[in-house]
Parts: C-alpha cells; structure tokens; sequence
C-alpha cells in the first residue's frame, strides 16, 4: 500500500492513497487514488485496488491495507460498499495505516447493514 500510494495521482486534493488487497491464495492486488480536473471523477486507492483483483480474477479477498502516509484515513462509504460486494460470504479485515501505526477493523464494523439486496447472477467463476 505504501509502494502505491507513492503512485498516487492526486494534483488537487493533494492526499495521497495506498492501498493493497490480499486474497486467499495470497496474491496481493495494489491502488492508488486517482484525480481528475472533473473532480467528482476521482477514484479512491482501495476501489482502484479492488478493480485492479478483478481484472486479474480474484473476487474474494482476506484482507485490505490502506495508507494516507502520515494522515489517518479509513475508506469512504462507496469504497465500503464496494468492498462488501466481494466480501458477502466472510469477512473482511481492514488495515488503516500510517507511518506511526495501524488500526484495524472489520468492514461489517465499518459498513453494517451493507445494502445487498440483490444476488450477483454471474456464478463465481463467471
Ligand atoms: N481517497 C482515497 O483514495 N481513499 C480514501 O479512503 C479516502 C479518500 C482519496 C480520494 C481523493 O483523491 C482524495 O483521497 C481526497 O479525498
């Protein structure tokens, strides 16, 4: 998550975001935030993370690490929703770091009562 976050594109906020997602097999999926001029365009690390594990075709995961550097930071509600779309059948740990430390949490803490009202209809393989 460090080593993304020193990837960040973030010219106008500024605040720079790590994060890296572990799946079961052990393979671990990287992100960074991403800006644009358009603000409401920006993608935050832990979404940029997610998409860059379903790409390679992992969509379960243990485990996510996210990193503001020195400023403390947890992921915001639509990256927590996004990361309760893959974590429905377990559960998932959340490590928010900084240089000085770490806290961790588990997304039902963090989300609860997730909106899933609907089943995905591709199988898990799909
Ligand atoms: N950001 C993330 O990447 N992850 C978070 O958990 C919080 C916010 C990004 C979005 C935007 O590029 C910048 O941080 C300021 O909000």
């Amino acid at each position: 998550a460090k080593a993304a976050r020193e990837r960040a594109y973030a010219p106008y906020s500024r605040f720079l975001v790590g994060a890296a997602i572990r799946a079961p097999s052990g393979a671990i999926y990287v992100g960074c935030n991403v800006e644009n001029v358009s603000f409401g365009a920006a993608l935050c690390a832990e979404r940029a993370a997610v998409c860059a594990a379903v790409a390679a075709g992992e969509r379960s995961y243990t485990a996510l690490a996210v990193t503001a550097g020195g400023s403390h930071v947890t992921p915001c509600g639509i990256c927590r929703q996004v990361l309760s779309e893959f974590s429905r059948d377990g559960k998932l740990v959340v490590i928010c770091g900084t240089d000085g430390g770490y806290k961790t949490f588990e997304l039902e803490t963090l989300l609860p009562e997730a909106f899933a009202q609907f089943e995905p209809e591709v199988k898990k393989s799909e």
